[in-house]
């Protein structure tokens, strides 16, 4: 435990906590009492190690940027999260809630997603272990991540459009939390980042710790040193960058570089810029930074990204940016297609557009030629192909 992890009572600072209605207390709870305990016990250890091999593919490979190395005059290596079944990182963390929730003695399970990601890696996980998954998902997201909602109904999955709102994923989680409600004895909800009340932003970020501990078995081989010197990775509600930072929080040697969605730039009126734009508030279960109007309303979110397009930040990113251990920076949707089309045709990598707003973040930093950076390419833009085919129109 050091500063930057969660206390005892769920928070990060002044984030985090667990503020729930009256109904959902009791699951809350239960699962507050219960998820160290089977996270650390050598049967769940065991499972989840074995399917993060065999299943996902894990460890991902480190691989080093010639290209992005060249141009920002350093050793650049990508994480490659893109490369893990089901094409992201969300499948860590689905996985590990998954069986967390089966010994829990849960029987259904319920997800939100944006970009599909998170939705597809839970109906993945459902159909490997049989239980049945409704997903809910905002309808613009439906209609901009089309082929993620037809894989999630091929695998099984009752895919729920999300008509309220800006229907997107902050309107998606509200009704995911509607249907635990409704279903509080038999349900788990696997939150897809490092957001809701307090256990589940400790969860997922311990569930994605994997590609840090990865990171520093991978550098100590590649570098015989075990840190880089900067670590990169975008912020939605969190989880790709909590898990890329998490082993190494108390380490100064290491900057911590957080990219979030400037969207058409953070005055426009149009952005998901949450750690620079928000103020304290409580959404979705946590005290955290939310995008906001004077009294309280929740101001709607913009980004060309599906999954970086929510108005509040994991509270532990909140806290690192306070504390400024993190240092955020606002991408634009125009920077974030440049490096997305950059990476595709210099390096063969067609990243996500959540990643590619990682990747546009290199150039806002000065680095020295000793640095070693470490970016986590959270997924594959597999699922962006209509995006990136209009901007190339
Ligand atoms: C590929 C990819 N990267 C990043 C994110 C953002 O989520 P998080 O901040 O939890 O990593 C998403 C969300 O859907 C995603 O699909």
């Amino acid at each position: 435990m050091n500063q930057f992890t969660v206390n005892e009572k769920g928070y990060y600072g002044e984030f985090g906590g667990a503020y729930v209605p009256e109904i959902l207390h009791k699951c809350v709870e239960d699962l507050q009492q219960a998820y160290l305990d089977i996270m650390e016990s050598d049967s769940f250890q065991q499972e989840f190690q074995a399917l993060l091999r065999d299943y996902v593919g894990r460890p991902s490979p480190l691989y080093l940027s010639k290209q992005l190395s060249e141009r920002h005059g350093c050793k650049i290596y990508l994480k490659r999260e893109d490369l893990n079944h089901t094409g992201a990182h969300k499948i860590n963390n689905a996985i590990g809630q998954v069986l967390i929730a089966r010994r829990m003695g849960k029987t259904r399970i319920i997800a939100e997603t944006g970009a599909g990601q998170h939705g597809v890696a839970t109906a993945t996980v459902c159909a490997l272990m049989q239980m049945p998954c409704t997903v809910y998902m905002g309808k613009t997201d439906v209609e901009r991540q089309f082929p993620n909602v037809k894989k999630m109904e091929m695998l099984g999955a009752t895919v729920v459009p999300v008509t309220s709102g800006n229907m997107t994923l902050k309107d998606a989680t509200n009704e995911a939390i509607r249907d635990w409600c409704s279903h509080p004895e038999d349900t788990h909800y696997v939150i897809g980042s490092t957001i809701g009340p307090h256990p589940y932003p400790d969860m997922v970020a311990r569930l994605q710790s994997v590609i840090s501990k990865e990171i520093k078995k991978q550098l100590t081989e590649k570098e015989e040193r075990d840190f880089p010197d900067y670590l990169f990775a975008c912020v939605g509600g969190g989880s790709n960058a909590a898990g890329t930072i998490y082993e190494y929080l108390d380490n100064e040697n290491v900057k911590i570089v957080l990219a979030e969605a400037g969207g058409k730039g953070i005055d426009s009126g149009y952005s998901a810029a949450t750690i620079q734009l928000g103020k304290i508030g409580v959404l979705h279960g946590c005290k955290t930074l939310i995008m906001q109007t004077e009294d309280g309303q929740i101001v709607e979110p913009y980004s060309v990204s599906a999954g970086l397009d929510y108005p509040g930040i994991g509270p532990i990113h909140a806290h690192l940016a306070k504390q400024q251990r993190a240092r955020v920076l606002a991408i634009t949707d125009d920077e974030a297609l440049k490096a997305a089309f950059n990476l595709t045709r210099n390096e063969g990598i067609i990243p996500a557009l959540e990643s590619a707003h990682a990747l546009a973040a290199l150039d806002k930093v000065e680095f020295s030629s000793s640095d070693i950076v470490v970016l986590t390419l959270s997924g594959r833009g597999d699922k962006d192909m209509d995006t990136y085919l209009k901007y190339m129109d």
